[in-house]
């Protein structure tokens, strides 16, 4: 049911882990399954380029592959293209996933839309029109 690609990120997940001092740090979470996913960025100041992401993923093995194969899809890219990562590219990336696995990959998605989101914040700058609206998890609350 998986391809060798999901199975191969599942078994060995690129850039696990947590960036101190990211520029962009964006939660999602899917209220349904209650997987939660977190990914930081590491953005150039100068070039905007995403020079390094990790994940942190509690979740089933189609969002730990989606968030390894999209922390590779970012990676190295400016912000501006790396908000064209959308969970249509990456599961295409992952050579496919069985369709009531697809929210996986969306989680993915907005997972690096969401530290976008986070790093525009953090410049003083409103992310809406720019990421649109993102579900982030507050960690602030309860
Ligand atoms: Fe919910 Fe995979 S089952 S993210």
């Amino acid at each position: 049911m998986y391809s060798e690609k999901v199975m191969d990120h599942f078994n060995n997940p690129r850039n696990v882990g947590e960036i101190e001092q990211a520029s962009g740090v964006g939660t999602v979470g899917n209220a349904k399954c209650g997987d939660i996913m977190r990914i930081y960025l590491d953005i150039d100041e100068e070039t905007k380029v995403i020079n390094d992401c990790k994940f942190k993923t509690f979740g089933c093995g189609a969002a730990v592959a989606t968030s390894s194969m999209a922390t590779e899809l970012v990676k190295g890219k400016s912000i501006y293209d790396a908000l064209k990562v959308t969970n249509k590219a990456v599961m295409e990336a992952l050579d496919g996933l069985p369709a009531h696995k697809m929210h996986c990959s969306v989680l993915a998605e907005q997972a690096v839309r969401a530290a976008l989101a986070d790093y525009y914040k953090r410049q003083g700058i409103d992310p809406e029109p720019i990421v649109g609206t993102i579900q982030e998890i507050d960690h602030n609350a309860g």
